[in-house]
């Protein structure tokens, strides 16, 4: 039994300890927001977080996150209000969707390591998530987008965006059989 915290819930799995933290979403807690796309830390598909940072679920063993913090891309409000999440929608930045779950984890975790990250700093954190649709322009100008917004100077443009009901459950749907 391995114990830790899912997006602030304590929970136990029953399963194997050598088991990747993606299966255990996927197969076992029935939480398809994280994609399987590689399962060999090469495509960012699987990315949640770990203590506030970027993992790779796929090459995480379940005995690795015992008593660990793992916040998954339905950790994220669900009204879409994360700045990020705000910033995604308002410049459409999905196309197929399959990449954007760990997309979007990965721009959070850069933002909070890092509030206001220069086009280096952005292309450095997020070179190891693909996207075969070729969204990167897009992630690049959302994420700082997110970046004004939350240092306050566009809180007041996105204070009621009329893309608030674009189905964040997208990702998580798209490529549920894959
Ligand atoms: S599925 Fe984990 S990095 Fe590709
Ligand atoms: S939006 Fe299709 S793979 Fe990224």
């Amino acid at each position: 039994m391995i114990s830790f915290t899912l997006n602030n819930n304590p929970i136990e799995v029953d399963a194997d300890p050598s088991m990747p933290l993606l299966w255990a979403l996927r197969d076992v807690l029935d939480m398809t927001g994280t994609k399987y796309g590689c399962g060999i830390a090469q495509c960012g598909a699987c990315t949640v977080h770990m203590d506030g940072s970027p993992i790779r679920s796929c090459v995480m063993p379940l005995s690795a996150i015992s008593g660990k913090k793992i916040t998954t891309i339905e950790g994220l409000p669900k009204d879409a209000s994360h700045p990020v999440q705000q910033a995604w929608l308002d410049n459409n930045v999905p196309q197929c969707g399959y990449c954007q779950s760990g997309q979007i984890m990965a721009a959070v975790a850069l933002l909070e390591s890092n509030p206001n990250p220069s086009d280096e700093a952005i292309d450095t954190a997020m070179q190891g998530n693909i996207c075969r649709c070729g969204t990167y322009p897009r992630i690049k100008a959302a994420i700082k987008d997110a970046a004004a917004m939350q240092s306050g100077k566009q809180a007041s443009q996105h204070a009621e965006s009329p893309a608030q009901h674009f189905d964040f459950n997208l990702a998580k749907n798209v490529g549920d059989n894959a």
